[in-house]
Formats: structure tokens, C-alpha cells, sequence
């Protein structure tokens, strides 16, 4: 990225001559036309040249399952971001593990997530809701992200670590932290900064481990599973794989729920007809969820490595080659999506999007996010007429993470 040169016109640019990794495209939500040319003029392209190397673009829905699903030939090693690891701060996460090693480590924890575990968290979770609507500022303007998108999906994380409530505000920050190096999604985290902050993510959860660990925790959290189960139990000796998989577990139910229950607003406002849908029918509220993660998209991409020369849609894979399924892309192709640009909150078949992925590593805490989103918009329609968008949303600079920093609104009570 230069950030001194403008983007290139989209229609009159040879597609050679543009960086598809560029994450201004995504700080000003301008991806649309170029990622549409690629879906119709190269489905699967290859850019030689980036600040993150060469690398494949595969761009419509269905190639993006066919790779998705096939591990064998599509590794996630070594890394699941278009960026390559760090080699002074390498980090090992089951998300970027091929089977078996992978699904040890995924069946570890998947419990958390078990619907016997979400019945028992929905109560608590619609209290905590409540008590973040019913103290939003009336009559202010003030930062959706910030009031309520980041304090909903804290509140959870501490949730599902049992993390001291009080601190909680660390979880956010170490995620922040984690997806925002510029040589991994095109951040713009400071690298000394970010260290220190994952070194003391690291060294809280170690302390956090050795105290549950002597109390003989019978808790249901991520920690206490990790430990019960053999395959994982001593992971906490290994600080390479321990930090790795509590960033991905921290970052996976944090950026992404988050960047949904904002998108939603702005999706709603964007589309006045549709909120008068929902006024007229909130039993429409779960399809309308995942509509809103479809239209966000809130993971614009997950890349792989080809493990053999291959050909796929008739373009020769070598091996070694990356290749970055451009899940935003997807979640737009008019081949498998009717009106794919438009939001409509009772379409015919809402889970019909890529926004989780596909695959052995299809999303685990999928069913999670789609309850505290559909919570967070039952509360809402309780208690406001309108949830008013104030001013344009600030965008993340990221290729990685489709996300807001900013959305100033003003709520509305019935
Ligand atoms: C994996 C998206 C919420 C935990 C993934 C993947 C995507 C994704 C795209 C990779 C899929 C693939 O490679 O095929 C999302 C979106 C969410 C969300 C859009 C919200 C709207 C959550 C939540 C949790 C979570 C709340 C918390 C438990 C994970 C984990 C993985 C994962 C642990 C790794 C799974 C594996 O490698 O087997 N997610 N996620 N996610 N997600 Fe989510």
C-alpha cells in the first residue's frame, strides 16, 4: 500500500496493475467494483506482486466452498491471514492446523459452545444486554461501538473465560492488538506495543491457569476445558500454542460479534423499508441476523496453501502458493445470492452465506454469535423506536477484519 498514491479507477485498471491486498479499499468500503470484476473477468487470480507477497484471489461463492472444504489439497498452515506468521512472535492456533492436530485441539473446547452451555448463558446474557440498553445516554450522541457493540461482546468473553470481571477491558485490547499488525492484515498497531500487549495476554492466562488449576476449577470456561481434556492439558507449558490459540479464541468471539452488532444499525439505516419491516414483524429478527452477517461479512478473508501443484477452474496452483478466499467477495456473487447487494431481512434462505466458512473449520461459536445478535435486537426493539445513525461509521484499516471503530447514533425510546 502507498498511501500517498489514490486507489486506481476499478473499471479502466488492468487487474494486474491492482493490489487487491489493499486495505484502503476496505478503510473506505470501496472493494465493491473490483472484487465484481474479478468475480466476472478472473474468479481465480493470481497477483504476482503485494506488501504481503504473490498471492491467489479466489472470489465467488462457489470456489470459495470448493476450497474451503478441501483441506487435503488447501492447507491452513502456517497461517490463516494473508500476512506470514511473525518469526519473533510465532504463534500456533488450531484455526491454522490441518487435521488431526486440529481437531484435538477444536473438540477440546467446542463444548463451550454446546447448546446445553448456550440455553444456560442466554439468560445471562439478555440481563447484561438489558443493562447496557437501559443505561445508553437518551437524547446523546454517543459511539455505538464503544456503548455497545464492545461492551456486549466483553462481557461475554470474560463469560467464556471466567476472566476477572473487572479487567475485562484487557481482552479487547489484546485482541485489538492481535489482528492489527501491518505486516498481517494491514493494520496499523504499533510492533512494540503490540508485543508487550500479547506478552502480558500471555503471562495473565498463565497466572490465570496455575490458579485454577490448584483450585481443582470444576467450571465450564474455556481454561478448565483446555485443561481437563488430555490432548490439550498441558498446552500451557507451550507458550507458543498457549497465547496462540487464547488469541484465537479472544479474538474469534470478539471483532467479529462486535463489527455485527454494529453493522446491523447500519444496515437498518441504510435501508429505512427494511426497518419498517422489522417494526411491523420482530419475529423476523432471526433471519435478520443472519442477513446482517452476511452483508457485514465481518472476516473479509481466510487464505490456505496449496500442498501440490494442482489445477483448480483451470488455473495452475503450484505448490507453496497462497491462496485467499475472499469471503466479503463471496457473500456478494450474484451467481449464488439473489440481489447479493441488497439487505433484505426476510430472505428465503438466510444461512445461505460464507461469512462463517465452510469445512473442518467452519466457525465454531457460530450459533453464539447468532444468539447474542438476535438478543441484542430483541432488547432493542423493546425499548427504541429507532436506532439513528448520526454521522458516517469510521472504518478499520484491514484486509482481515470488516470493521467499525466508530458509529455515532442516538437511540430513540418507543
Ligand atoms: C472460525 C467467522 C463468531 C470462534 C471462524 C472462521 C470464520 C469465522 C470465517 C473460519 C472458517 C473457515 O476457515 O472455514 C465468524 C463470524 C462470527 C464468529 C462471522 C460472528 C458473526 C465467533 C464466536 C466465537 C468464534 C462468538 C467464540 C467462541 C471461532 C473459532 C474458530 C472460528 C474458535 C476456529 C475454528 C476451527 O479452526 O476449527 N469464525 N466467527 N467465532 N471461530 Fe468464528
Amino acid at each position: 500500500m502507498n498511501p500517498m498514491t489514490q486507489l486506481p479507477d476499478p473499471a479502466a485498471t488492468p487487474l494486474e496493475e491492482i493490489d487487491f491486498s489493499d486495505p484502503r479499499m476496505f478503510l473506505e468500503d470501496s472493494w465493491y467494483p473490483y472484487f465484481a470484476r474479478l468475480r466476472d473477468e478472473a474468479p481465480v487470480h493470481y497477483q504476482a506482486e503485494s506488501p504481503f507477497g504473490p498471492f491467489w484471489s479466489v472470489t465467488r461463492f462457489d470456489d470459495i466452498v470448493a476450497v474451503d472444504t478441501n483441506h487435503q489439497d488447501f492447507s491452513s498452515e502456517p497461517a490463516i491471514v494473508i500476512g506470514d506468521p511473525e518469526e519473533d512472535m510465532p504463534l500456533d492456533m488450531f484455526i491454522a492446523m490441518d487435521p488431526p492436530k486440529h481437531d484435538l485441539q477444536r473438540k477440546a473446547v467446542q463444548s463451550v459452545v454446546a447448546p446445553r452451555n448456550l440455553a444456560e448463558m442466554e439468560s445471562l446474557i439478555r440481563s447484561r444486554v438489558a443493562a447496557i440498553l437501559d443505561n445508553l445516554p437518551v437524547g446523546d450522541t454517543f459511539n455505538w461501538v464503544d456503548e455497545v457493540s464492545i461492551n456486549l461482546t466483553t462481557q461475554m468473553l470474560a463469560t467464556l473465560f471466567d476472566f476477572p470481571f473487572e479487567q475485562r477491558s484487557k481482552l479487547t485490547y489484546w485482541s485489538d492488538m492481535a489482528t492489527a499488525a501491518p505486516q498481517i492484515s494491514g493494520g496499523d498497531a504499533d510492533p512494540r506495543e503490540r508485543e508487550t500487549a500479547l506478552l502480558d495476554c500471555l503471562a495473565t492466562f498463565t497466572g490465570i491457569w496455575h490458579e485454577r488449576e490448584a483450585s481443582d476449577s470444576a467450571g465450564f470456561d474455556l481454561i478448565t476445558l483446555l485443561q481437563r481434556d488430555p490432548n490439550t492439558s498441558e498446552m500451557a507449558d507451550n507458550p507458543v500454542e498457549f497465547l496462540g490459540n487464547l488469541l484465537l479464541l479472544i479474538v474469534g468471539g470478539n471483532d467479529t460479534t462486535r463489527n455485527s452488532a454494529t453493522g446491523g444499525v447500519l444496515a437498518l439505516n441504510q435501508n429505512p423499508g427494511e426497518y419498517d419491516k422489522l417494526r411491523a414483524d420482530p419475529g423476523l429478527i432471526p433471519s435478520m441476523v443472519s442477513e446482517i452477517i452476511r452483508w457485514q461479512t465481518p472476516l473479509a478473508h481466510m487464505r490456505r496453501r496449496a500442498t501440490r501443484d494442482l489445477e483448480f477452474r483451470g488455473q495452475k496452483i503450484r505448490e507453496g502458493d497462497k491462496v485467499v478466499m475472499w469471503y466479503m467477495s463471496g457473500n456478494r456473487d450474484e451467481r449464488s445470492i439473489d440481489n447479493p447487494n441488497a439487505f433484505i431481512i426476510d430472505r428465503k434462505n438466510p444461512r445461505h452465506h460464507i461469512s462463517f466458512g465452510f469445512g473442518v473449520h467452519r466457525c465454531m461459536g457460530n450459533r453464539l454469535a447468532e444468539m447474542q445478535l438476535r438478543i441484542l435486537w430483541e432488547e432493542i426493539m423493546r425499548r427504541f423506536s429507532l436506532v439513528e445513525v448520526m454521522a458516517e461509521p469510521k472504518r478499520v484499516q484491514s484486509n482481515f477484519v470488516r470493521g467499525y471503530e466508530t458509529l455515532p447514533v442516538r437511540v430513540h425510546p418507543l
